[in-house]
């Protein structure tokens, strides 16, 4: 397991699996009233330069469950906010806390927070990677499904940072991936580079229907990402039938998962009635954001032998 996650190619098959385990032991032991105060004394940092539901209060609850302390910094009231450069920022916060949790729009930043501090740090989203969010999804995806190996994958929408994220998650544990967009919207060069080595177990195209042929899984998420706002007008043009809708799911195989990062647009990139028929799957892919994110915490701030 390395020092830091800052994107899921930080992390391999074998990482990824023994993440997923302590997550579902997490999971049992907070749902059967079992302590796990695996973080006791340790304090987390957690910088937003954007907005969050999910990933603000699922870690903070996760390092009080684990027996620590989150603290919520806005860069609103960061000095980094009015421009003390990161690397200052790194080595005073490595003095005070155990580990970082930063949300922000390069991935850059994080990485050079990851190379100047001394304390493991954790991307909770950039315009390039979701990495939390990924492994939310792939514990919800073996929970329902029992495995991954071997599944096919199917991402309808944007090539954003959840396309890129997915991407290397799903191949690395094996599924088959197919993605669906736009021309002109694909996944970063450098993901769509790394899925090359995995011949034809990835493909990318912009026809919805055959992406989503067979399809054990399929996912989507915002047409318009947190910073693109003012594109979103022209985004809702672009985008127009990359939506998982009653005909994506009948080109699916029977039984397949929705899943949504959420917050979702309905009738954008899902149309309600296949939201609300597959809001257990997605309601419970948004909790176990709490319960892999715990296990991440644990991996690189707990006790080494876990
Ligand atoms: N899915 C997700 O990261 O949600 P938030 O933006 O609410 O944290
Ligand atoms: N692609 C979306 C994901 C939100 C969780 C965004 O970056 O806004």
């Amino acid at each position: 397991m390395t020092k830091h996650l800052l994107k899921m190619a930080d992390l391999n098959q074998e990482d990824i699996i023994e993440l997923l385990n302590l997550a579902d032991q997490l999971k049992y032991d907070q749902k059967h009233g079992i302590p796990h105060r695996l973080l006791e004394g340790k304090t987390l940092g957690m910088i937003f330069q954007k907005a969050s539901t999910r990933t603000r209060v699922s870690f903070e609850t996760g390092m009080y469950q684990l027996g620590g302390l989150a603290q919520f910094l806005s860069s609103r009231d960061l000095q980094i906010g009015r421009g003390e450069p990161v690397q200052d920022t790194a080595r005073v916060l490595s003095r005070y806390l155990n580990g970082i949790m930063i949300r922000t729009f390069e991935q850059k930043e994080v990485e050079d927070l990851a190379g100047y501090g001394h304390i493991p740090i954790i991307n909770g989203l950039t315009d390039y990677a979701h990495p939390c969010q990924i492994l939310a999804d792939l514990m919800t995806i073996r929970e329902y499904k029992g495995s991954l190996e071997g599944l096919n994958f199917c991402y309808i929408g944007d090539g954003n940072n959840m396309a890129n994220s997915h991407i290397v998650g799903a191949l690395t544990v094996g599924m088959n991936v197919s993605i669906a967009c736009p021309d002109g919207y694909r996944p970063h060069p450098d993901v769509l580079k790394f899925a090359e080595k995995y011949g034809d177990k990835f493909k990318i195209s912009n026809n919805v229907l055959e992406m989503a042929a067979n399809a054990d899984v399929l996912a989507t998420d915002v047409w318009a990402s947190m910073g693109q706002e003012s594109e979103a007008k022209e985004r809702r043009k672009v985008f127009a039938g990359f939506q998982i809708n009653d005909d994506v799911l009948a080109a699916a195989r029977s039984g397949a998962l929705v899943l949504h990062c959420l917050p979702a647009h309905r009738e954008e990139e899902i149309t309600t009635k296949v939201f609300e028929a597959h809001a257990n799957e997605i309601f419970d892919e948004a909790e176990n954001r709490l319960h892999a994110q715990k296990a991440v915490l644990v991996k690189l701030m707990g006790p080494k032998e876990i």
